[in-house]
């Protein structure tokens, strides 16, 4: 029997053999004509100068911004970074469109770098087609509109990245869609809105770049996410509380947002954290310096303009890998650590604007009473300007009148306010001590929101 199968069975394996090697042929060329009608989508951008017709694509030698890579003759992945000093926008009669519709051509794409080519246009929906892509990297573009509502079509995600770009709108609530994501990197766009829950379920995820967006709103409950090591959310408007992270954290960037809740307190258990910025902020309360400082990884450290207030010792130990601390603009009192100051390795430290006992500091009456009513009585302080305004006003009229009568005027009104001004004191101590009472205000909140 199989003697007699024998000859089929080779027959079969020859035309097998043959129309794999026929097929083989016709694909690469149908890539070579996909990618040089890529080439000339893009306006023939320097980069892809050397590619031509008889360009072996899956035999050529990588290069940084240029790579075919192929597996079994097909293509998987495509990397193409253009000139990024000068990045130009593609001319009027480029079609994004056509561009996605030709790269479908190539469905086993699983990398795709698409970065500085000046591509313009929304990003097509069509691109969730592409069910094999994994990476995918489109940079320093001119995308506009908003994420395609079909991208959860590409469950294979790992990283997904349009920095640089013009994109807008809300985040889709889809993103357990996307088990795999490892990598989102949205930066510098036009998002806005708050951040999707489904943003906690990316258990995966080791780097969330959403800086220089308009996203706003309270930032979900990342502390699920074990794997977050990069969490930017600088240039937003974040806030008002601490966002709750996980313990291991390298990069925590929260500069320049709305936040104004106080720090917690076990910020050194984030044992990895190299780069802790909380800078332009208000946030409020004292911070653990002492612990920050002894982080064993620290380098680079910046807290300035907030309300912090906290006390720093001349013989406080900090990490020697530090390199840059920037506590300038706010409440921290004591003296200047002697292992800051001693310039050993480069170190930048910065302090001015502070109570400490140094240079440059807040005058003694500001930093008595601004310490004391850091967020607590910003209205009542309005009102005394209000009040001085007053007095000036009076102060004017009486001059043009003159006379024993207006002095007379002026010294009740001086009276009056005095006795406001006493008035105000009262209720201003009295808001700090109710203010003192309920201190766990801050903490409560986050305990409650672990609920
Ligand atoms: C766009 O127009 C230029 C000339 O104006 C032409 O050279 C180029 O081939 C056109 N590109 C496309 C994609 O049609
Ligand atoms: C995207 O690609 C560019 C060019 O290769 C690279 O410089 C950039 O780091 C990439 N972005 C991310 C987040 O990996």
């Amino acid at each position: 029997m199989e003697n007699k199968l024998h000859p089929k069975v080779l027959l079969v394996l020859l035309t097998l053999f043959l129309s794999t090697s026929d097929t083989n042929q016709l694909q690469s060329s149908s890539h070579t004509h996909t990618l040089l009608r890529l080439k000339r989508l893009l306006n023939f951008p320097s980069i892809l100068s050397t590619w031509n017709s008889n360009t072996d694509f899956c035999n050529t030698d990588s290069k940084a911004s240029l790579n075919v890579v192929c597996y079994e003759n097909n293509i998987t992945q495509l990397h193409i970074v253009g000139e990024t000093t000068k990045p130009q926008i593609l001319p009027k009669n480029f079609s994004i469109d056509s561009f996605f519709t030709t790269l479908l051509r190539l469905p086993s794409l699983k990398v795709l770098t698409l970065v500085s080519l000046g591509l313009w246009g929304p990003l097509p929906s069509k691109i969730s087609s592409l069910s094999s892509l994994e990476i995918v990297n489109i940079s320093s573009n001119f995308l506009y509109g908003s994420i395609p509502q079909e991208l959860p079509l590409l469950s294979h995600l790992q990283a997904f990245i349009l920095d640089d770009n013009i994109l807008e709108g809300k985040l889709s609530d889809w993103f357990d869609s996307f088990p795999s994501l490892t990598v989102l990197s949205l930066k510098r766009n036009l998002f806005n809105g708050s951040l999707p829950d489904s943003l906690t379920s990316l258990e995966n995820l080791r780097v969330l770049s959403l800086s220089g967006n308009h996203f706003n709103g309270s930032v979900p409950d990342l502390s699920r996410l074990t794997n977050l090591q990069v969490l930017e959310l600088d240039d937003n408007y974040f806030g008002p509380n601490f966002p709750r992270i996980g313990k291991k954290l390298v990069t925590l960037v929260l500069r320049n947002n709305k936040f104004r809740s106080s720090i917690p307190n076990d910020l050194s258990s984030c044992y990895q954290l190299e780069r802790f910025d909380i800078s332009d902020n208000t946030f409020v309360g004292p911070i653990q310096l002492a612990s920050l400082f002894s982080i064993p990884s620290i380098t680079y450290l910046n807290i300035s303009r907030n309300k912090l207030s906290g006390m720093i010792f001349e013989n406080m130990t900090c990490n020697f890998g530090l390199e840059a601390v920037d506590l300038s603009s706010n409440l921290l009192t004591g003296n200047l650590p002697k292992c800051l100051v001693s310039n050993s390795n480069d170190r930048k430290f910065l302090y001015d604007g502070n109570c400490l006992e140094d240079q440059n500091q807040h005058k003694q009456s500001f930093c008595h009473t601004e310490a004391l009513a850091v967020g607590i009585v910003p209205n009542e302080r309005k009102k005394n300007k209000g009040l001085s305004k007053q007095v000036l006003w009076f102060g004017i009229v009486g001059g043009t009148f003159g006379g024993f009568v207006v002095l007379a005027l002026i010294f009740s009104v001086i009276r009056r306010v005095n006795g406001k001004g006493m008035m105000m004191m009262n209720s201003e101590t009295k808001l700090i001590s109710e203010n003192v009472a309920s201190s766990g205000y801050t903490s409560k909140l986050i305990s409650d929101a672990s609920k």
